[in-house]
């Protein structure tokens, strides 16, 4: 950093914190593509918003549309997609929300990176654990039929590794629980870290 330097601001993180009425931190969703991660994202923001907090959720759809438009899939591209991610979700942190985020993000040493950057303390990982052979025949987007036939390159899971997280805060098997049921279990764990009382 050069010849910059930060400015002290009045109004800092805690404050907003205590204006909103929770903490604030990341949980980030990692898992293949179409395991369910921005379904169960979804819902479990919409949880919380019925309980008072101020949430956002960052996904493939929001940032790889926008602010990362330059990047594609390779390994060099996913690490600085995420990199980015985790900088803007710090930013989110700052303000006070409770930031959902939502992405493959595929190599545990990238995966350790986001942690660094956000810090530990901040940072709650699910491991969506969906066996391939599920999200292949749900194949929502086409995409797994497009990467066997050779048409997309470097695909999760076909030509590309995923790498599973060894000690994940909550580990969701999309096919043994049913959704609600996931989203209670994570519910739960967020409502003690966030320090807030729900009205469940
Ligand atoms: S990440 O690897 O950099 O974390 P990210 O979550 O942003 O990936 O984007 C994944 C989404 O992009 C997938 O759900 C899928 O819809 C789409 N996609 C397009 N090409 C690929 C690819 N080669 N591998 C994985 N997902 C891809």
């Amino acid at each position: 950093m050069n010849n910059i330097v930060p400015h002290t601001f009045q109004v800092e993180r805690k404050d907003r914190n205590k204006l909103k009425g929770h903490k604030s931190f990341v949980v980030w969703f990692t898992g293949l593509s179409g395991s369910g991660k921005s379904t169960l994202a979804n819902m479990v923001e919409k949880r919380l918003y019925d309980n008072g907090v101020h949430t956002f959720t960052l996904d493939g759809d929001n940032v790889r549309g926008g602010l990362n438009n330059n990047l594609g899939f390779s390994r060099e591209d996913r690490s600085e997609n995420l990199r980015r991610i985790a900088e803007v979700a710090k930013l989110f942190i700052d303000s006070g929300s409770l930031v959902i985020g939502s992405f493959i993000s595929p190599l545990k040493s990238d995966r350790d990176s986001v942690k660094k950057i956000i810090g530990e303390n901040d940072f709650v990982e699910i491991y969506v654990n969906t066996p391939i052979e599920i999200c292949e025949s749900r194949d929502v987007k086409g995409l797994y039929k497009k990467a066997r036939a050779g048409e997309i390159k470097n695909f999760t899971g076909i030509d590309a590794p995923y790498e599973e997280p060894e000690f994940p805060d909550i580990e969701v098997k999309t096919n043994l629980e049913e959704a609600d049921a996931s989203v209670k279990r994570i519910f739960d764990y967020l409502k003690n870290k966030l320090e807030i009382k729900s009205n469940e």
